[in-house]
């Protein structure tokens, strides 16, 4: 397994992960496949410039071109408070077989080593079992439950946190 940064031909990937209904339920529900194009170089030009990180989960080194998710982090401005925050998605096909996991650790990884992220938040919804297991397994502190907006829509979720540089398990 690799992470590779974002790429305009990543479009396909990004409509079957967030115009999917079943890939969304714990986010809302599917995003419309319109906004996609621009939502892919909008995260390709930050990738680039360095201030978010959206990395594609390439489950195999020996197939760069196939996707199975992708982890992403990126300065998350609150009313209160500049933060950064940590999500990932995997395709049906693909979950079940710890990429998300694995995905995500890589990234607290880079994160570390960068050194400029601070304390990482994540925000998976309160329903979604593995998404929590993934927080409670790397050794996120869990802070309580928050009502959080997602894509225009109110989101009941659990807000974990961790600090990359002392927290990891
Ligand atoms: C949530 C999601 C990313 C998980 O991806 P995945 O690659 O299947 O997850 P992993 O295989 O890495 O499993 C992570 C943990 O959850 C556990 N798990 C996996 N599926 C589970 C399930 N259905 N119920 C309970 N636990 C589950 C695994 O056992 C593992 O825990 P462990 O390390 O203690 O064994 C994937 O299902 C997804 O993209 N869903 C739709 C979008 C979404 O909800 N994104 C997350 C927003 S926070």
């Amino acid at each position: 397994m690799l992470l590779r940064d974002v790429e305009y031909g990543d479009v396909d990937a990004y409509v079957r992960m967030r115009c999917d209904p079943a890939m969304m339920v714990e986010l809302g529900g599917p995003l419309p496949r319109e906004g996609m194009e621009s939502k892919v170089r909008r995260d390709v030009q930050r990738a680039a410039a360095g201030t978010d990180w959206t990395k594609m989960i390439v489950p195999d080194e020996a197939e760069p071109g196939l996707v199975a998710g992708t982890v992403t982090l990126w300065p998350h401005n609150t009313d209160a408070e500049r933060m950064s925050e940590i999500g990932w998605m995997v395709l049906p096909e693909f979950q079940g077989r710890g990429l998300a996991k694995q995905g995500v650790r890589l990234l607290l990884e880079l994160a570390r080593d960068d050194g400029r992220w601070g304390l990482i938040h994540a925000f998976p919804a309160t329903q979604n079992a593995p998404s929590n297991g993934i927080c409670r397994s790397l050794g996120f502190r869990f802070l309580g439950e928050q009502d959080v907006p997602f894509a225009g829509r109110a989101l009941r979720t659990n807000h974990w946190a961790l600090d990359p540089r002392t927290d990891m398990t």
